[in-house]
Parts: structure tokens; sequence; C-alpha cells
């Protein structure tokens, strides 16, 4: 008799088991399904991101009388805490006329004297070959030859992306306009 009353419950914990393996592969498969199968990739040495590019950012703050060409505004006065807001052109090649490659969205400050700045920013990408954001913040020592910015964040192609973006200043010209180098290099992918 005690046999016979063990079977059943036996039965019932096999039919649970099956139930909880079958929602635990439905739940795995709906996770793949939505972050579309790719996995994480991790470097495993400095000299091999897993992600590099190399774009260029034109910084055209507003002059007064350059309303259709600013992509830049200061918003406060004086040098110190100054803060300009920005929806620059991040373009494939030195030219602002050359392929746009992304717009970087956010702002710098000073906060020192004129040679150190603050930034915060998304690199929004929408084109045919990215769609998607890398967000960039931290120092950016100007008198020093280069500066490196931390990749935090990114979505879309650059999903949970994190890196490093080397800036060179390659080119100032008067107050209104200056030019940086950013080699963007991701060391954690999904791919
Ligand atoms: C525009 O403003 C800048 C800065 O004030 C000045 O140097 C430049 O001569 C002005 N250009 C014109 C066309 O007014
Ligand atoms: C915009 O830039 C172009 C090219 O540098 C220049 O020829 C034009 O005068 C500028 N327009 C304004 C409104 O500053
Ligand atoms: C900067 O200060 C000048 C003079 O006090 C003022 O006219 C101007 O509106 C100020 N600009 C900003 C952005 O606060
Ligand atoms: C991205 O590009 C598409 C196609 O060119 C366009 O329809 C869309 O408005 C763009 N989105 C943004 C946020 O610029």
């Amino acid at each position: 008799m005690q046999g016979l009353s063990i079977k059943p419950s036996t039965k019932l914990q096999l039919s649970s088991l099956l139930v909880a393996v079958a929602t635990v592969m439905l739940v795995l498969l709906a996770g793949v399904a939505h972050g579309g199968g790719r996995r994480l990739v991790v470097s495993s040495s400095e000299d091999e991101p897993c992600k590099k590019m190399t774009v260029y950012y034109h910084d055209i703050l507003y002059n007064g009388n350059n309303t259709g060409n600013a992509t830049a505004a200061a918003r406060t006065n004086g040098t110190f805490g100054l803060l300009v807001v920005f929806d620059n052109l991040v373009t494939e090649e030195q030219a602002l006329s050359s392929e746009l490659v992304a717009r970087a969205q956010g702002f710098y400050f000073y906060d020192k004297e004129e040679d150190n700045a603050w930034f915060a920013f998304s690199l929004v990408f929408n084109s045919t070959a990215y769609r998607g954001t890398l967000n960039l913040i931290g120092p950016d020592l100007i008198a020093e030859k280069t500066r490196d910015l931390s990749v935090v964040g990114g979505t879309g192609d650059f999903f949970m992306a994190r890196g490093v973006a080397t800036l060179r200043t390659d080119s100032f010209e008067g107050l209104y306009y200056f030019r940086l180098q950013m080699d963007i290099k991701l060391y954690e992918c999904y791919v």
C-alpha cells in the first residue's frame, strides 16, 4: 500500500520538473530572441579591442552671427564654469563635408581655467552602418597631447559597450571652431 501511494507523487514531481524545464527553455529562447542572439565578447588584451573606429568631432560654437552653421552654444558667462551645449557633427574624415558618422549630443564645461574641461555626451549613430548610441564622459585636459574619455555604455548596435575614446586636438581655429580626432576602442562588445 505504501509503495502505491508513493508512485503518484513521484509522477507528480516528474511532471512538474518537466514543466519547470520547459518553462526555463522557453524563457531562455525568449531571451535569445529579444537580445537578437548577441553574445558578450570581452577583449583579453589592451591591444585587441573588440571594435575600433577613428572619427572627427567638429565643435562650431555660436559667435553671434553664424546661426546657420553653429552646432554648439555657450550657456553661461566667464571662463570658469563656462558651459557649452552641443549637437555637433562627427565625420569619417577630417573635412566637415566628409561622410557623417554620428551626432555628438551633450555638453562640456570649463572646470578649471581654459585648459581643463569636462565632457559628457552621446554619439548618436543613425546610418546604414550603425544605429544606436555610445555614451562618453570624462575630463578633457586640453593642454595634454591626448586625453582619454571613458565609454561607459551604449545602445542598439553598441548594446552594453564599454571602452575608451582617446581625443587629440586636430585643429583649433580661433575661439569658435575646434576639431578633435577620436580614437574609439571598445573592450566589451555584444556581437
Ligand atoms: C562674426 O563674428 C565673429 C566673432 O564676433 C567676427 O570675428 C566675424 O568677423 C563676424 N563675421 C561677420 C561676417 O560678421
Ligand atoms: C557657414 O560655413 C560656410 C563654410 O565655412 C561659410 O561659407 C558660411 O559663410 C557660413 N555661414 C554662416 C551663416 O556662418
Ligand atoms: C553674459 O553677460 C553679459 C553682460 O553682463 C550679458 O549681456 C549676457 O546676456 C550674458 N550671457 C549669458 C549667456 O549669460
Ligand atoms: C534615422 O534615419 C532614418 C532614415 O534616414 C530617419 O527616417 C530617422 O528620422 C532618423 N532618426 C533620427 C533620430 O534622426
